[in-house]
């Protein structure tokens, strides 16, 4: 009896510290007095993402509902107070003006043990400055302008693979598109002929799914608050599997490239190896970080590039006057100069172009940024402080459907990105890469990417709806980059 009642109270008391932990928690932004949305328990105000909703559409209700009342808001993800900003005035200054105060993104990373995490987007500090220096000139116009003709060449392998298709198939876009992206990164960033496009079960595109540990909300709580623990038990945000595969797969790239002299410095990886054997020892990169650069553009390139392309080849399938009006471009483009996909005739493709920053507004694939607080920062116009460890959300996606930045939003409408309609926002009302100094590096290289992806199709192919397209289009919750639920399939006919 003794036993049983002392189990009750010590569980008793355990439940009640829990309790009141949450609670104190989830009063952060009413005892800072900061206008804010009412948390729930344990959830705060991310209640139902992952099922019934997708983080996007949480975020563009409150951005909604709190817009032009202040510059920003605090809310909650789970337990950890978050500011939700508001003001695009307020959104420069934290990604440009005054960036030197939101130098962080926060997200965890643990290069120690889990040498993948060695990225651009998980590095912060010194260690992020480090990598960004050596890294970034690879990224720079004239070295991707070198790359074209690689892509030009998977590209038209995505062609063969389309030919065994029959006439007038539906044909799964997703998928034609992963494969044609897994290609482009396995040849240009980890320097392997990858081929998915003839033959989809590669064990690298396996392992390009299936990196992630499983979600879960308990370890993402802990995670961010927690870092130091998490990093002190060497947690690995990466399966073991995977990391060894891509390891491995570097080092023996590696030292084949030690060994023959031929190869020329047409693609990301040799530009990589290069800095293996750099003379400055700031510069040189280990095989680890080699690795790690090579794996953000399956972290980063991957998920993003198949949800723009989908997202507009879908788009152009249910406009067919605007479908065929991109496709006359393309080929009026491609008889005037007859080099086929180099800068020059991708930048005259100005109603792709159009269409992919259009896709890129109404189905933002990260539907927000990070930064976090890293030296008080009063905010103008405001009686309010940022204090250190105050982590941001720029909401992007809503800021992308908000009706007055972007009348009637859900409507599909490339003019909105002419000059003269681009000129007339606000700087920051059209943010998919990001801004400032942590903003998408290979921005130019991802347009390039996708600009001969979509141009090598509706060159030769139209694409129509089908009976088994989703209209409207569902969203899959469990993704934090925005794609479609199920399969996204379209009618592909031959030109
Ligand atoms: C449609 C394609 C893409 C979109 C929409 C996209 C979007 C973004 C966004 C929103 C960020 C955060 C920017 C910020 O916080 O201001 C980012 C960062 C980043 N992206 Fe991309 N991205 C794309 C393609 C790629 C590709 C192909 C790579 C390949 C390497 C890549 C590598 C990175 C890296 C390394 C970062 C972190 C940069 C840093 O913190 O210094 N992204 N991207
Ligand atoms: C191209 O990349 C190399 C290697 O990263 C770099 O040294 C060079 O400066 C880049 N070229 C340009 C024009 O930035
Ligand atoms: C598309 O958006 C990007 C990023 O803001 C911008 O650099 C580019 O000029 C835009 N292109 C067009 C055609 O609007």
């Amino acid at each position: 009896m003794e036993l049983l009642q002392r189990l009750l109270y010590t569980a008793l008391s355990a439940a009640s510290i829990i309790y009141f932990i949450v609670k104190a928690s989830l009063s952060h932004w009413k005892r800072r007095g900061i206008l804010h949305e009412k948390p729930r328990f344990l959830v705060g105000n991310l209640g139902g993402v992952g099922g019934k909703r997708h983080i996007s559409a949480v975020l563009e209700q409150l951005y909604e509902k709190y817009k032009g009342q202040a510059p920003f808001i605090g809310c909650y993800a789970y337990l950890k107070p978050m500011v939700l900003v508001l003001d695009l005035d307020l959104v420069r200054n934290v990604l440009i003006t005054h960036s030197e105060h939101f130098k962080e993104r926060g997200v965890f990373g643990n290069a120690p043990h889990d040498p993948l995490s060695a990225n651009l987007l998980q590095q912060d500090g010194a260690d992020w400055q480090r990598l960004n220096t050596v890294v970034c000139p690879a990224f720079a116009q004239d070295n991707i302008s070198q790359m074209l003709p690689t892509l030009e060449k998977v590209a038209s392998t995505m062609h063969r693979s389309l030919r065994q298709v029959s006439e007038d198939a539906a044909v799964s876009v997703n998928n034609l598109v992963d494969c044609y992206n897994i290609d482009v990164i396995s040849t240009l960033a980890f320097g392997i002929s990858g081929e998915t496009l003839l033959n989809s079960d590669t064990e690298f595109r396996r392992m390009a799914r299936s990196y992630l540990k499983d979600f879960n909300m308990f370890r993402l709580y802990f995670l961010m608050y927690f870092p130091n623990v998490a990093r002190l038990l060497r947690y690995k945000n990466y399966e073991q599997a995977a990391t060894d595969y891509f390891l491995k797969l570097v080092r023996q790239k590696l030292f084949e490239q030690e060994w023959s002299r031929l190869d020329k410095r047409n693609s990301f990886f040799h530009m990589f190896a290069e800095l293996k054997r750099d003379r400055d020892p700031k510069r040189r990169l280990s095989d680890e970080e080699i690795a790690a650069q090579a794996f953000s553009f399956i972290l980063m390139g991957l998920e993003t590039c198949n949800s723009a392309m989908t997202f507009c080849l879908y788009e152009l399938a249910l406009q067919p006057d605007l479908q065929r009006r991109v496709q006359e471009e393309i080929c009026n483009v491609l008889k005037r100069n007859e080099n086929g996909m180099d800068s020059k005739n991708l930048n005259d493709m100005n109603l792709l172009r159009q269409c992919l920053n259009e896709t890129l507004r109404k189905h933002t694939p990260y539907s927000f940024l990070l930064r976090n607080t890293n030296e008080d920062y009063e905010v103008p116009n405001s009686i309010f402080m940022l204090r250190p460890d105050n982590h941001l959300v720029i909401p992007i996606a809503a800021i992308h459907h908000d009706p007055v930045l972007y009348p009637e939003p859900n409507k599909f409408d490339p003019e909105r990105f002419s000059k003269e309609n681009s000129k007339r926002r606000h700087p920051m009302a059209f943010l998919p890469y990001g801004a400032g100094p942590r903003y998408c590096l290979a921005q130019k290289f991802a347009e390039n990417q996708m600009l001969v992806g979509l141009g090598t199709l509706l060159r030769d192919y139209s694409f129509s709806p089908c009976r088994e397209t989703p209209i409207p289009l569902v969203y899959d919750n469990k993704r934090l980059v925005l794609t479609p639920k199920d399969k996204l399939k379209l009618n592909v006919q031959r030109r």
